[in-house]
């Protein structure tokens, strides 16, 4: 009897595996890596391993974030508001732009560097990248639409079938192989080709003026926008007035009044290509943001405490520190033809 039920247990084991392993064979899809790379000088992230990106998946989600069939009525894609020249923020601009000539509160965020992320939006407002994607999706001032919607435009086109059966294994288009394909898409913006980053690298020297503006940034500034990222990842209150919007940021969030006027540090990364500044894009110029942090700091219970007293920027400081910024544009990032809209 014992041998008996050996014997059967072998058996229903062989077919077990051979089970698991025809599945395997069936998902086996042929997905090439897509090549992440990472500087040295940045920290250690394991989100890569985590959320792999294939040159399939890639690929796969820049067609999806270059599609205008987002948008109810077919008007915007992600790109209209995260555009390339502008390191994914929207040149020029100061408010996001939404469906039917609608505007936003904010200024579209420029996309780099998300790994590091945990917490998205000016105010942290989400926890995870899908959450964004949703938003954006349903809110009437961005792309007015439904995920199933979406999904029913995308499965008339025979492209997107055969991409998603690449990427996935089926043609079956669902709002979470959307999602994952357009973070493949930006989780690949990784922006780390500047002169500031070859420096690090020991392959560039800064030119005097760039040093003395270093200097001054590592004063000043590092405390919140650490570098290399050009971002400690919290929120501040930096004592702006509050605008037209009574956008009040984290608390909003939160409830707690602790996060009064709290808004996210910004990483100082591509300042040339993303102006205008800050979360309403109130200021287009440097000088706008050196008087700000001088002069024009406003006192209140949730104020940083590292801006009591203010910055204060002399001429030559403001020279110098212009120059170090200048250092980290990467035009590599903003020019790369493999983000650019799809043919
Ligand atoms: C109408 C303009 C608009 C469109 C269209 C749009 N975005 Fe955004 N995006 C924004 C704004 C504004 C924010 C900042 C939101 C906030 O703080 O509340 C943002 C934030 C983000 C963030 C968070 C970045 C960070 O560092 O926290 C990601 C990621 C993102 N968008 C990706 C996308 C993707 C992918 C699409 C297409 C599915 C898209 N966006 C479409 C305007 C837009
Ligand atoms: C106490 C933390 C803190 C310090 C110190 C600090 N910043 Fe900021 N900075 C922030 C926060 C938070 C924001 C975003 C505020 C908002 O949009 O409401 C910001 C925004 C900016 C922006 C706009 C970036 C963008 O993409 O919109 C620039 C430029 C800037 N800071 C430069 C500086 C410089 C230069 C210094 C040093 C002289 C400095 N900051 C010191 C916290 C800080």
């Amino acid at each position: 009897m014992q041998t008996h039920k050996s014997i059967l247990f072998i058996i229903f084991s062989i077919v077990l595996v051979t089970w698991m392993i025809e599945g395997c064979r069936k998902n086996n899809l042929e997905l090439t890596a897509y090549p992440v790379q990472i500087p040295a000088h940045f920290p250690a992230t394991d989100y890569y391993q985590r959320n792999p990106i294939s040159k399939e998946g890639f690929e796969l989600g820049r067609r999806l974030f270059y599609d205008n069939r987002f948008s109810v009525d077919g008007s915007i894609s992600c790109g209209s508001c995260h555009q390339q020249v502008a390191a994914f923020g929207t040149y020029d601009h100061d408010l996001s732009h939404g469906v039917n000539g609608s505007h936003g509160i904010r200024n579209a965020m420029s996309l780099f560097n998300l790994a590091w992320r945990t917490s998205y939006g000016w105010d942290g407002k989400y926890t995870s990248l899908d959450a964004v994607y949703a938003a954006h999706i349903n809110s009437p001032i961005e792309f007015g639409e439904t995920i199933g919607s979406i999904i029913n435009k995308l499965k008339t086109d025979s492209r997107y079938q055969q991409e998603f059966k690449k990427v996935y294994g089926s043609s079956y288009i669902s709002e979470p192989r959307i999602f994952n394909a357009l973070t493949q898409f930006v989780s690949a913006f990784i922006s780390s080709a500047t002169k500031y980053d070859s420096v690090k690298q020991n392959l560039k020297t800064f030119t005097a003026s760039e040093q003395a503006g270093y200097t001054v940034f590592l004063n000043k500034c590092n405390s919140c926008h650490a570098e290399p990222l050009f971002t400690d990842f919290s929120y501040r209150n930096i004592g702006l007035p509050l605008n037209t919007f009574n956008d009040k940021g984290r608390i909003t969030i939160t409830g707690n009044k602790a996060d009064s006027l709290k808004f996210r540090v910004p990483s100082l990364r591509n300042l040339f290509k993303s102006y205008p500044f800050l979360h309403d894009g109130r200021f287009i110029g440097f000088e706008q943001i050196f008087d700000h942090y001088q002069s024009g700091v406003q006192q209140s219970a949730t104020l940083d405490p590292l801006l009591t007293n203010g910055i204060p920027l002399s001429a030559a400081e403001r020279t110098a520190l212009v120059d170090f910024f200048r250092t980290l544009t990467d035009n590599n990032f903003t020019s790369n033809s493999n983000f650019a809209a799809p043919q």
